[in-house]
């Protein structure tokens, strides 16, 4: 009998908990197994699942890492480890403490599952697929991060709340890192196929590239004392069923960067294939002038990030 697929959480709070929940309700693979400091959290959580799991009939089993040393031997491994936004904070506030974390986590990952796909999670997000990239030592078709999903979900949220019809059938498209100056694209989105510009009026797509662009701050404005969990864990489980199915699918990925759209050594969100490789194949979209300032703009923003790190002698060896 062949093994099953694995796939390990780190990080068993609202984001990993709920991705968890998600595998486990599609029945995506063997083990899920969740890492968590508070080791009695998840404990519970572990048990909670397995039993929705039988209530649903799914194979899927959920079990706890007490040690990094249990994660072994993952297919994928996600990585939602770390502080969550605040109200007030950006998601560049948590760099020097998420970079930290991110860190003691990858090399544990790299050392007890050195062939998994690693999806990256927690903020601020392009920053911290950088970092899990540099630690792993992992191509980057192995460490690809989770934002674009997210985003252009909230963007065709909004468009279905400002259009009242079109639910399911729209296709919204983000680019760009998963930060305040993110890359939303209205020329790229369409209700069953139809331009955006033949539904709404330009004052109206614009509003909706604003809120895309908060997304993030308005739930947490909203929920006070965290950030917002269902989308960020459900377009983290599409990312692992692609990957487990080889769905060879495109979804909007952050991936390192080597020539792509101009850029170099920077972590950026893109159209990515995304299959039993990873990120098998990046696509290039055709961007127009101020489509490409707006890109250049957040990749500016997120080379900041990496710079910041660099200059505080994040990275050993350098
Ligand atoms: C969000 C935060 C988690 O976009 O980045 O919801």
């Amino acid at each position: 009998m062949s093994v099953g697929k694995r796939v390990g959480i780190v990080g068993a709070g609202n984001v990993g908990a709920t991705v968890a929940y998600s595998l486990v309700m599609l029945g995506a693979c063997h083990e899920v197994i969740l890492r968590d400091n508070k080791i009695d959290v998840a404990r519970g959580k572990a048990l909670d699942m397995s039993q929705a799991a039988s209530a649903v009939r799914s194979h899927t089993v959920v079990k706890v890492a007490e040690e990094m040393s249990d994660l072994i031997n993952c297919d994928v491994v996600v990585i939602t480890a770390g502080s969550p936004r605040l109200p007030g904070m950006s998601r560049d506030d948590l760099l020097m403490i998420n970079a930290k974390i991110t860190k003691e986590v990858i090399q544990g990952v790299a050392k007890y599952s050195p062939d998994a796909i690693i999806i990256m999670v927690s903020n601020p997000l392009d920053a911290m697929t950088y970092v899990a990239l540099k630690e792993s030592g992992f191509d980057r078709s192995r460490v690809i991060g989770m934002a674009g999903i997210l985003d252009s979900s909230r963007m065709a949220a909004f468009i279905q709340e400002k259009l009242g019809y079109g639910g399911g059938q729209i296709r919204a498209s983000v680019m760009g890192g998963h930060g305040d100056d993110m890359v939303p694209l209205p020329r790229y989105s369409t209700v069953a196929g139809v331009p955006l510009s033949d539904v709404l009026t330009d004052a109206e797509i614009e509003e909706i590239v604003e809120r895309t662009r908060k997304g993030g701050a308005e739930i947490v404005g909203h929920l006070k004392t965290g950030s917002a969990y269902y989308a960020p864990a459900k377009s983290t489980a599409i990312m692992v069923n692609a990957i487990l199915k080889d769905t060879k699918q495109i979804y909007p990925c952050a991936v390192l960067l080597e020539g792509e759209y101009g850029f170099n050594d920077v972590v950026s969100g893109v159209p990515v294939m995304i299959g039993a490789n990873g990120a098998e194949k990046i696509l290039e979209v055709t961007l127009n002038e101020q489509e490409k300032e707006m890109f250049k703009n957040s990749c500016e923003s997120v080379q900041g990030l990496i710079d910041t790190l660099k200059t505080n002698n994040f990275f050993d060896g350098e």
